[in-house]
């Protein structure tokens, strides 16, 4: 291990002085701000170990413990609160929107090569830009499929660097000043220490260019997330880091665990160093995360000996890659070739073929989403495309059945970029040997409850009339109580079905016939089992114990566990609830944007559109959609509903109480339940301020295990004090 927190001083030097200096040290209690020092340094080491060489040496519970003892000790000083303290990823929310600020120099994008050919075309045209007698070298990188972002460091104390600001590609030219969120990024340095900067051959204040990425488990993950809560998948990966980045909940971006990918140095907008070998070395050097998958080579045959070599590496990375960038390795001839008007000259984007299957479509599903409308699916005979084998695919609508002109028995082929949901992109014709193919009907009826489709015009899909049709229900159910929505756990699949007094057992297919009262499933089950508990998500909030307790598989502690989340899910505010009514266009970012723009439910529900488009990022067409929310009856007794029942309709800051104004609160020790930030911010909320000392002004000493010097404080000011429950109490009163 590199450095360690409590350092021993090396024992065996002969000379009395060098004892003496050690003897003096051991016997001067490190100051709070050494100690602050040391432990930040050693967390940034293992931040480092960890995020950038993933080769951890502590485990991770003696990092948090570090973190945790770094956390006190600001709490107790908070004048030395630096903002690149590894305590400080995740800071304030936000304001509304993205400031938005110039680029040092445009972000510019890469022309593509699809194949051989034309990558050695580039390669002559590369020689032919270079006087014949210079010989050149090329490196080869992985291109990674996520989102650029440039990150601005600049001067900080003691010869350090440190990250002043993030901004998004934008359009090339201007981007967004995203900094909250990137700083949420583990891989991302908040600050670069002289030593680094010294051995890096680095200035203080420089640009870092680079990739974020999102990994596959963490973009699988999120889009299964998004699809339980009726909500479109990400497209890819790209689009999905880019959401994250963009969203206003730094909380968020830290749980996707992306990462950043540097590959590129300047200054003034000026690549810094002679060549690009340099620059990934520098970067690594500094402790920026460089892909390890790059290289240097000295011509265009080597260059597709990489390529040949990477392709099949794909599968195993982690996280997704459309192809390789070539990049002319010395920065002088970089800049004697220079850019077309979009691109280098000197850099090229070999794009790999996407991965594609052919098999044979079994059949199509017709499924009914919360909004009501209906998707075919495809059902195919399975096949492997990538690693994954795949047995379902959309065909997204009506009328990309017609433009596909695809049939049940056909051939297709599948396509599957970075995305999870494949795509039938087209069908395999095979004259020679002719196949029974059976026409696609789209059903004139809904699949489930038998209503009307109908078609708004101008719109291509067909949907459900029918408010309380039992697909629609479900969806919704699934769709409030989804993780990123109103975060109910214990509310899936088995559990809404059996609320809704079906099986818990159904399968997709079986549950298209829910709505025929004599249905049974494959194993001669009828499907509706009982008189449904529920009817609308309002109803979720009057189950009652015994209930649950008559449901199959229920015992009490499901039925306890489910209450409580239920409960808790009161209070997860107007931002959630917002995205949980499903309004059309109000996802997780708008949601956040209306719920801080207005305040409260009562303020949005009776904006004009006028009013809504007042609000950053909200257009017409949303706040058209909103003002059509807000006019159904159905939907404003849901609320009225929700409210009476308890269901928090404020945003956070027109919630804040005045019951503690004017009191001052110091947390010490470990309490049972809450973190500090918890506690701390439930006392912001009821208006109190927390602070880090006691003196005779504080009103309440909050003290938990392990009180140590503030607790001694207090009483021998005579400062009442409360343990955990007396706070909660005196937050009730
Ligand atoms: S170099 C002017 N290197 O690909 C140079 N880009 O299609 C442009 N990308 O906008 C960037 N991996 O977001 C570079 N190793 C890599 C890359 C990479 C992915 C992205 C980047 C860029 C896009 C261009």
């Amino acid at each position: 291990m590199g450095r360690a927190y409590a350092q021993t001083p090396a024992v065996g030097g002969k000379n009395a002085l060098r004892w003496l200096s050690i003897i003096f040290a051991m016997a001067k209690a490190p100051s709070a701000e050494e100690q602050i020092q040391s432990l930040r340094e050693e967390i940034r080491h293992h931040e480092h170990l960890y995020y950038v060489l993933d080769a951890p040496e502590i485990t991770d519970a003696e990092y948090d413990s570090r973190m945790n003892r770094l956390k006190q000790l600001e709490q107790e000083h908070p004048g030395l609160i630096t903002p690149d303290s590894p305590t400080q990823r995740v800071g304030g929310k936000p304001r509304e929107g993205f400031p938005k600020v110039a680029h040092s120099r445009p972000m510019l994008s890469l022309d593509n090569a699809y194949n051989e050919e034309e990558l050695r075309a580039w390669d002559q045209r590369v020689r032919a830009g270079l006087p014949s007698s210079e010989t050149l070298r090329y490196v080869c990188e992985l291109k990674l499929d996520g989102l650029s972002m440039a990150l601005h460091y600049t001067h900080a104390a003691n010869g350090a660097a440190h990250l002043e600001r993030g901004l998004t590609r934008g359009d090339g030219t201007t981007g967004e000043d995203v900094t909250t969120n990137v700083r949420t990024i583990r891989s991302v340095p908040l600050g670069v220490a002289a030593k680094k900067l010294h051995s890096a051959h680095l200035p203080a204040d420089f640009e870092v260019r680079g990739e974020v990425v999102l990994p596959q488990t963490a973009f699988v993950r999120m889009n299964e997330e998004r699809v339980a809560a009726g909500m479109a998948p990400a497209a890819n990966p790209r689009n999905a880091a880019a959401g994250t980045i963009r969203t206003l909940e730094p909380n968020i971006v830290a749980q996707r665990r992306l990462n950043f990918y540097a590959y590129f140095l300047l200054r003034n907008g000026e690549t810094l160093l002679p060549s690009h070998t340099e620059t990934l070395e520098a970067l690594r050097t500094a402790g920026f995360l460089v892909n390890p998958h790059a290289k240097t080579v000295k011509d265009i045959d080597a260059v597709l000996e990489f390529i040949a070599r990477t392709e099949p590496l794909r599968e195993t990375l982690g996280y997704e890659i459309d192809g390789v960038v070539v990049k002319l390795d010395s920065t002088a001839q970089q800049r004697r070739l220079g850019f077309t008007g979009k691109a280098p000259r000197w850099a090229i984007a070999y794009k790999f073929a996407a991965r594609a299957g052919i098999t044979k479509l079994e059949d199509v599903l017709f499924q009914v989403g919360r909004t009501g409308k209906v998707t075919p699916v495809a059902a195919l005979t399975p096949v492997l495309i990538g690693g994954t084998t795949v047995t379902r695919a959309t065909l997204h609508n009506a009328d990309e059945i017609e433009r596909l002109g695809v049939k049940i028995g056909d051939f297709v082929q599948v396509e599957r970029g970075g995305d999870v949901i494949p795509k039938i992109v087209a069908v395999v014709d095979d004259k020679q040997h002719p196949r029974g193919t059976q026409e696609i009907r789209f059903p004139a009826k809904c699949p489930v409850c038998g209503s009307e489709l109908m078609r708004i015009e101008g719109e291509v899909d067909w949907r459900c009339v029918n408010n309380s049709c039992p697909a629609r229900v479900r969806e919704e159910l699934l769709h409030w109580s989804a993780r990123g929505v109103m975060n109910i756990e214990g509310l899936g699949d088995a559990m809404v079905a059996q609320l809704l007094g079906q099986s818990p057992d159904l399968n997709p297919a079986e549950y298209a016939l829910a709505g025929e009262s004599d249905a049974v499933t494959e194993e001669g089950a009828p499907i509706a089992t009982r008189k449904p508990l529920i009817h609308t998500v309002g109803d979720l909030y009057r189950l009652k114990r015994e209930q649950l307790l008559g449901l199959e598989r229920v015992g009490e502690k499901t039925a306890d566990a489910l209450l409580a989340q239920i409960e808790r899910s009161k209070s997860a505010g107007l931002a959630r609830v917002l995205l949980g009514l499903g309004i059309r266009f109000v996802g997780e970012r708008t949601g956040q944007l209306l719920a801080q723009h207005f305040g409260s439910m009562n303020a949005l529900r009776q904006a004009t559109a006028e009013e809504l488009e007042a609000v950053n990022e909200v257009g017409p067409k949303v706040a058209q959609a909103i003002v059509e929310f807000f006019a159904v009856p159905k939907n404003l007794q849901l609320i009225d509903d929700l409210e009476s029942l308890g269901l928090k309709v404020a945003a956070e800051k027109k919630v804040i109480g005045t019951a503690f104004e004017g009191l001052t609160f110091v947390l010490t020790g470990t309490l049972p339940t809450l973190t500090r930030d918890e506690a701390k911010e439930k006392i912001e909320a009821a208006g109190g301020k927390v602070s880090g000392s006691v003196s005779k002004k504080t009103s309440y000493v909050v003290a938990g295990d392990e009180a140590g010097s503030k607790l001694e404080k207090a009483q021998s000011l005579g400062v009442k004090v409360l343990n955990e429950a007396g706070l909660l109490e005196l937050l009730k009163g």
